[in-house]
């Protein structure tokens, strides 16, 4: 079984629900309290041991590739005054770590993913989406990469969601379950309540076989009119394993302002630097 050592971190959406903030730069470059979701993202990655990150951006999203290169100017000014640069630290990367392409129109996630296969190559790779932030010990997906290591195959994070929200997910047929992992046996995407298999939603942590590129290299659209990494998957199951791993952690969606907000009070409150004040504040409203 192939080690995974590639994650590819879809920021190429248009990210309609965040604007005007995300007019000039990508959601991913938002901040919950000092770190923009791509940091928290890349930092759940490289714990469960990826090597390599794949961005795969579009027009405007500037940014997200200087945020992980040196500040030279901010670096020698803050020299000169004396001042740390430890804050900077998470964002230093191993050099060439960090790759990027562009997909020049936003066709859809499964189209994103479709977009880094030169650069995944013929193995098993991550897709995060950093705007859901996942909060857990371990990550995410390094309990999802210990996983893998047992039954090898795709496997795709999982929640349990109000059946009322399944229009807004994909959601699995589930079959058997060990455990926190349940066997996938097969997925929809955004199926009405009174539709769904299940309430059980694939939220933004994916492992997947290299196979999944030439299914998404017949860019079927789906739901929406976009080209649905879901749909794909679907097609695998039956010719690989497939799992959903329930994540023993609290799931974020800051692609959601009221969801963005929720982080960054959640974030805050167990940070010590910035918690007690938080904490003031929220008891006296
Ligand atoms: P979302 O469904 O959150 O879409 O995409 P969006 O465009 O970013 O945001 P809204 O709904 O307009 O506010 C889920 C993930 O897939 C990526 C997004 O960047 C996000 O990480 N994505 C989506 C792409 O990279 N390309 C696409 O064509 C679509």
């Amino acid at each position: 079984m192939k080690p995974v050592r590639k994650a590819v971190f879809p920021v190429a959406g248009l990210g309609t629900r965040f604007l005007p903030a995300t007019k000039a730069f990508a959601k991913e470059l938002l901040p919950v309290v000092d770190r923009p979701l791509i940091q928290y993202a890349v930092d759940e990655a490289r714990e469960a041991g990826i090597e390599q990150m794949i961005f795969v951006t579009g027009r405007g999203k500037v940014g997200l590739e200087d945020y992980f290169d040196i500040g030279f100017e901010l670096e020698t000014t803050m020299r000169a005054r004396g001042k740390s640069l430890d804050l900077l630290e998470p964002t230093r990367m191993p050099p060439g770590s960090i790759a990027s392409v562009r997909q020049q129109e936003p066709l859809g996630l499964g189209h994103a993913v479709w977009c880094a296969r030169e650069i995944v190559g013929d193995e098993p790779f991550a897709v995060l989406l950093p705007d859901d932030l996942m909060v857990g010990k371990p990550g995410c997906v390094a309990q999802m990469v210990e996983a893998y290591n047992k039954v090898g195959g795709n496997i795709v994070c999982v929640q349990e969601v109000p059946r009322e929200r399944t229009a807004s997910y994909g959601v699995i047929t589930p079959g058997s379950a060990d455990g926190r992992l349940t066997e996938v046996k097969g997925l929809v995407e955004k199926p009405r309540p009174e539709d769904a298999p299940s309430n059980l939603a694939v939220v933004g942590r994916y492992i997947l076989q290299p196979e999944i590129m030439r299914i998404l290299e017949d860019k079927e659209t789906g739901a929406g009119g976009e080209i649905q990494l879901t749909d794909a998957m679907a097609k695998l199951i039956g010719q690989q394993p497939f799992h959903g791993l329930t994540f023993e952690g609290e799931r974020h969606d800051c692609g959601d302002k009221v969801g963005f907000v929720i982080a960054n009070i959640a974030l805050a409150l167990k940070r010590d630097d910035v918690a007690p004040a938080v904490r003031a504040f929220i008891a006296d409203l």
